[in-house]
């Protein structure tokens, strides 16, 4: 479903955000990410979609190269393209059913059917009865329901999500990490999920891929990786799971 070939970035002020990036996310897999702050995990998610190009290989999505499309084809890319972050990204000023409304909005669809679908997700998501609340009366586990609400609206095929849990605490994390495990397998929607915790990768990754300073270090079933692993920056992530 996602590809990079040789993929590296580089900002304007000379950093390496990413070197020689070769990964393949099959489709319908749940795709953990892992690494340190400054590994370039979000990079890598911004790539993907599209919000930046690489300085050097491809981006593949569905067999499609992502620095050749045009405006109009990356807006049709993102639109099968859902995302969710840390920080939720709900505007403060629009009940929970305006919010996950918006994407269906831009699209141009009809009022009756946007109502319809929001009551859908919102339903899916278990929390039908904040439709009228505001984001500010909701808690965070509530508030990502809301995110990921909002990120399915247009029925993406991809998600990708950029510490969507790490705001929120392990109980709560974990009843998220189930419904994206749901999700995955009723939509069969591929999740790439970057994290620095492997607690949540353990959880619900498949596979899983770790980047240190910009390299990826290894990439395997999650099992392979976390049993067999002699990497030290992946024992370096295992070290801060156990301490
Ligand atoms: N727009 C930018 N301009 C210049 N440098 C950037 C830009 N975006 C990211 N970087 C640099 O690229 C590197 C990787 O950043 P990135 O945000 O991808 O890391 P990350 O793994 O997501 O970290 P965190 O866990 O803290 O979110 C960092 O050194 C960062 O400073
Ligand atoms: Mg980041």
């Amino acid at each position: 479903m996602i590809r990079l070939e040789n993929v590296a970035k580089r900002f304007g002020d000379g950093t390496a955000a990413l070197s020689a990036i070769d990964l393949e996310i099959p489709r319908g897999a749940i795709f953990g990410i892992i690494g340190r702050s400054g590994a370039g995990k979000s990079t890598l998610l911004r790539l993907i979609n599209g919000l930046e190009h690489p300085s050097e290989g491809n981006v593949l999505v569905d067999g499609a190269l992502v620095s050749r499309l045009s405006e109009s084809g990356l807006r049709k890319l993102r639109r099968r393209i859902g995302m969710i972050f840390q920080s939720f990204g709900l505007l403060a000023n629009r009940t929970i059913a305006a919010n996950v409304a918006l994407p269906l909005e831009l699209d141009g669809v009809a009022r009756s059917d946007r109502e319809a679908r929001v009551a859908e997700l919102l339903e899916r998501v278990g929390i039908a009865d904040k439709a009228s609340s505001y984001p500010a009366e909701l808690s965070g586990g509530q508030r990502q329901r809301v995110g990921i609400a909002r990120a399915l609206a247009t029925r993406p095929e991809i998600l990708l999500c950029d510490e969507a849990t790490s705001a929120l605490d392990p109980e709560t994390t974990r009843s998220v990490l189930a419904l994206l495990a749901d999700l995955s397998r009723e939509m069969g929607l591929t999740i790439v999920l970057i994290t620095h915790e492997m607690e949540v990768i353990r959880a619900i990754c498949s596979h899983v891929a770790v980047l240190d300073h910009g390299h990826l270090v290894e990439v395997g079933p999650v099992e392979t990786v976390f049993t067999a692993s002699t990497r030290q920056a992946t024992l370096a992530l295992l070290g801060d799971e156990r301490k």
